[in-house]
């Protein structure tokens, strides 16, 4: 994630605050106007990240600050009270700012994790071998058969590499393979202020894994994607991510001191391994790298993601392979939904598309050629950049562990 929605989130959340401290001193236009930009900032941050987890909870906290403002508005002209009575006592000036403050205990993490099963087959996953066999032997083997791991195995495990690459999916084919829960859970979230305080999320999560665990006696694997983020923001000061991190220090020991039998596993997913500590390092005791497709794992990529588009005879997979080195399997993704986009275009185009469209389109588009490719590939660059996997290597080279 970059750092777009974080900064955002902090100026929607100092927006708040400024909101919350002019109404308590009943400064009532201050306060709206306040409360109307931590109202705007929010809803920019659900419009700008859809996908976000966090959506439903800055819409609480928008329609919080709206409703204060409707309140606001209708008592500015009989002039009353301010919200807080500069006289109370402290305890009830507390109280009533309370009413104001963020999601106090309605942000509710449980409500954000995914628990189903996710479908993704291990066939589906291209390339990513190592990484494959390192899951499989110290996830699925040991809940087939514990008896056979009388040592016992690891239970904490790190995808790192660039993004795209399929670190999620390939938690995602683990977890089917098991009769188990996933929880996918984004560090990025608990830790976000609008949730609450982070160090109870992650306490609670791991309450919560646990009561997945014992219930059914099922394997569990807990899903932390941006892990890093659980370390913080160096760059800002804030108290509670040192606590956070601490409190997941010690969950994790807390699973990897569990019985040796016990079936919960926890893997963390990273784009940035380097801003990991040690303390974090050691209790990740599989470190694997999910790195960019090769030749090999590109050639199968394109091959199933032009399976279902018209292509022209000429179409050849080695040298489309060769001429994406560098991309991402969700880069060549991306380039094949492009070459299909063109193509079709092209037919609406050719059909005068701005006139009403009346009827059906008989016409089917044109097939797609190795030129197309060539003229996506001149438009688009690899979203990671070669000194980026340099970095890799290099962090691999000195922490990776298989
Ligand atoms: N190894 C792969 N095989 C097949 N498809 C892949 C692979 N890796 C990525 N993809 C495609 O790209 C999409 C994104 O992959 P995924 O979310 O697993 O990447 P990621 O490594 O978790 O990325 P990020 O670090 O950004 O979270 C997948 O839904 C899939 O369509
Ligand atoms: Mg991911």
């Amino acid at each position: 994630m970059s750092m777009a929605p974080q900064e955002l989130e902090k100026s929607a959340s100092k927006y708040a605050a400024a909101a919350i401290k002019a109404d308590s001193q009943g400064a009532i236009g201050m306060a709206i106007t306040d409360y109307q930009n931590a109202s705007e900032t929010l809803m920019k941050l659900i419009r700008l990240y859809p996908t976000s987890t966090l959506n439903k909870i800055y819409m609480q906290g928008y329609k919080k600050y709206q409703e204060r403002i409707k309140a606001l508005r209708e008592t500015r002209g009989a002039d009353i009270e301010p919200v807080v009575d500069p006289n109370a006592s402290p305890d009830e000036q507390r109280k009533s700012l309370a009413r104001t403050q963020p999601h106090k205990d309605e942000g509710d993490l449980e409500d954000l994790l995914m628990k189903e099963k996710p479908d993704v087959k291990w066939s589906e996953v291209i390339g990513l071998d190592d990484a494959k066999g390192a899951l499989r032997e110290s996830i699925v083997y040991p809940s087939k058969r514990p008896d056979l791991f009388p040592l016992g195995w690891p239970r904490g495990m790190l995808l790192y590499g660039p993004p795209g690459t399929g670190k999620t999916m390939l938690a995602a084919a683990t977890a089917n393979e098991l009769d188990g829960y996933f929880i996918n859970v984004d560090a990025a979230s608990m830790m976000s202020k609008w949730l609450g305080e982070a160090e109870k999320n992650v306490s609670k999560l791991f309450k919560m894994a646990r009561k997945y665990n014992e219930r059914e006696g099922k394997p569990v694997i807990l899903f932390i994607d941006e892990v890093d983020s659980l370390l913080g923001d160096r760059n800002s000061e804030v108290g509670g991510e040192i606590r956070a991190k601490n409190q997941f220090l010690s969950e994790l020991d807390g699973v990897n001191g569990k019985g040796k039998d016990t079936m919960m596993y926890v893997i963390g997913a990273t784009n940035k391994p380097w801003s990991l500590d040690e303390p974090f390092l050691r209790r990740f005791q599989k470190r694997i790298y999910v790195s960019l497709p090769n030749q090999e794992a590109r050639q199968k990529l394109f091959k199933q993601y032009t399976e279902p588009l018209k292509k022209s005879s000429r179409f050849n997979l080695i040298t489309i392979a060769r001429q994406f080195d560098g991309y991402s399997a969700s880069d060549i993704k991306d380039v094949c939904q492009g070459a299909q986009l063109l193509v079709v275009n092209e037919l609406f185009k050719s059909l005068n598309y701005h006139e009403p469209i009346n009827g059906e389109i008989a016409q089917d588009p044109r097939e797609i050629t190795m030129a197309d490719f060539k003229d996506i590939k001149a438009k688009r660059k690899p979203s990671v950049s070669i000194e980026n996997i340099r970095a890799y290597h290099k962090w691999s080279e000195a922490f990776g562990a298989l």
